[in-house]
């Protein structure tokens, strides 16, 4: 049995330790990062999946970002502890973020990611948007909340630019 749950001050570390096994070393030197130095996750949004004997199986973060002017979330780091992977906790994880992100009202995801994966939960590649260098273009994915939002373009910059 899976527990979802909103993480909290006393997860950080244990979430840090998941992604440090799960990404390769020097993780925070990717320029996507510079978005989220010294600016908190949107709190309500960061989960933890903890398995029966209360171990972390899957995190999630998201922080927010401009493009242009427009608010906008950043999903990730998202990662699966590598004896869970496969068992369908990254989809949980994403699905419920970004349903809870629906509900509290924010329009727009972007993420650094892999297409065929997020493709199945409706990203797709953010062909004007534009994210610190040096990032793949093909890599920055995006996702609409609501029918009517407005197609991203522009620059990705940090909350407090
Ligand atoms: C990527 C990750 C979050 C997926 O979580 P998961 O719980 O293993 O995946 P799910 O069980 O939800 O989905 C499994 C499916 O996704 C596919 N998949 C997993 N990673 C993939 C990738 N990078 N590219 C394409 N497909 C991928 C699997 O092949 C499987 O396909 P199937 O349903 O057709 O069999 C997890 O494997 C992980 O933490 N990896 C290491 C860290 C990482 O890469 N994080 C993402 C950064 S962009």
């Amino acid at each position: 049995m899976i527990r979802l749950e909103q993480e909290t001050p006393e997860d950080w570390w244990e979430v840090e330790n998941l992604f440090d096994l799960c990404f390769a070393p020097g993780r925070e030197a990717l320029s996507s990062y510079r978005l989220r130095d010294d600016i908190d996750p949107v709190a309500e949004l960061c989960l933890v999946a903890r398995d029966e004997g209360d171990g972390v199986g899957a995190a999630i973060r998201f922080w927010p970002v401009r493009v242009g002017e427009t608010p906008a979330l950043l999903l990730g780091p998202v990662a699966v502890h590598p004896t869970r992977q496969g068992e369908g906790l990254g989809g949980l994880v994403i699905r419920e973020g970004v349903a809870r992100a629906r509900r509290a009202g924010w329009r727009h995801v972007l993420l650094v990611g892999d297409a065929p994966y997020y493709g199945r939960f409706g990203f797709s590649r953010l062909a004007s948007v534009e994210m610190p260098p040096p990032t793949n273009p093909e890599r920055v994915l995006g996702l609409n909340l609501f029918e009517d939002g407005k197609e991203l373009r522009g620059r990705v910059t940090r909350w407090d630019a």
